[in-house]
């Protein structure tokens, strides 16, 4: 089985280029480098730098990999950013994305996974969320994402194309070995956050609201490790493998952790308080966002492993130090030498 990663230099993708390589899976990466990292893909792996929506190169790729599927984690993630500039969201998240399946489809790509959100479901009606909830994105960056959910769905009953639409809850942590990290800009993820101010290599963080209708007054996430998110890939690869069947799964815990236990979680590994201050409420934050993972369960026989919230938060801890330890601020990069070209 051969696989192309799209968005592979990012965050999630590049620990799933990780496994694939840990696996023996043949695997090729293609990155525009807009928010992703050369560094963090081996030099082994073939890559070439080019937007999705780049027809022509991801034809030319294509027919060099032949790849049985086209993993696509490339787009645009903020959700503060989607609103302010919807534009930019529905042109890269869209019609980009669309541009990439019609490629795949003219090259005979068997399959097509795609990384979906929790934030196709809009404000919860019920918690835990299953996959038959009713999706209501209330912010472009969800309702760009839905989009491409539909065509993918509807290129599948079309076209020879298997489908796996896959929708993540709020992914953390890091690879064991340290040498891979969560690296946005700007970083809006709480856990890196924390972290960050935990080791005074950030700002005091901000709790956005203490008076929820919640256990301890703070939001509850369900927060996933990006290993058993990149597990439950190569797990749908492999149905999509064996099975033409189309898949629409969400990935996660199944269990709530609120923004306190996070915080006393990280405050429990580095040994340090963390610095914060309570602001008001964000709007569009609902106060629970908890999977309900059965299906997943059931039709990939795969749950999440490591996603306790001590381990998310020491193997976060881990590549976090080791990039502040670093001489040039990256992970690993004593092990793997900087790519030409890079
Ligand atoms: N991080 C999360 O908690 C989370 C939650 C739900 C869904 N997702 C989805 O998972 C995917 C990956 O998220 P991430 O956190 O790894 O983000 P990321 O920004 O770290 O990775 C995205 C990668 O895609 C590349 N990219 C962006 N636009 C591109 C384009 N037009 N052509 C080629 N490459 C492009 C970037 O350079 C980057 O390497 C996204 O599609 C996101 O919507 C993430």
């Amino acid at each position: 089985m051969n696989v192309l990663v799209a968005g592979g230099a990012g965050y999630i993708g590049s620990h799933f280029v990780r496994l694939l390589v840990d696996q023996d899976i043949p695997v090729a990466v293609v990155d525009d480098l807009s928010s992703g990292h050369r560094r963090s893909i081996p030099d082994t792996v073939p890559f070439a730098r080019a937007d999705i929506g780049d027809s022509e190169t991801m034809r030319r790729v294509l027919a060099e990999h032949e790849p049985f599927a086209v993993v696509d984690f490339a787009g645009l993630i903020q959700v503060g950013e989607s609103v302010r500039r919807p534009d930019l969201y529905f042109r890269v998240n869209v019609a980009h994305s669309l541009r990439l399946l019609d490629v795949i489809v003219q090259a005979g790509v068997r399959a097509f996974v795609y990384s979906s959100t929790a934030a196709v479901y809009g404000d919860p009606i019920r918690t835990p969320i299953d996959e038959d909830h009713p999706t209501k994105p209330i912010n472009p960056y969800g309702a760009s994402k839905l989009a491409i959910e539909h065509a993918a769905f509807a290129y599948a009953n079309a076209f020879n194309l298997r489908v796996a639409c896959l929708r993540y809850f709020n992914a953390a942590g890091a690879h064991p070995s340290g040498e891979l990290d969560e690296r946005h800009d700007p970083e809006t993820h709480l856990i890196p956050l924390a972290i960050d101010a935990a080791l005074g290599q950030g700002p005091a963080l901000t709790v956005y609201g203490q008076d929820w209708d919640t256990p301890d007054g703070t939001c509850v996430r369900d927060f996933i490790h990006v290993m058993d998110l990149a597990e439950a890939h190569l797990h749908a690869l492999h149905a999509l493998h064996e099975d033409g069947r189309s898949l629409c799964l969400n990935l996660g815990t199944g269990t709530g952790c609120s923004v306190q236990e996070v915080l006393a979680a990280v405050e429990r590994v580095t040994g340090n308080k963390v610095p914060f201050a309570v602001g008001p409420r964000r709007a569009g934050d609902p106060p629970q966002l908890v999977a309900s993972v059965a299906r997943a369960r059931h039709q990939l026989g795969w749950s999440a492993r490591r996603s306790d919230i001590d381990t998310i938060v020491k193997d976060a801890v881990r590549a976090r130090r080791a990039r502040f330890d670093a001489p040039d601020g990256v992970p690993g990069s004593s092990r793997f030498p900087p790519p030409r070209g890079s």
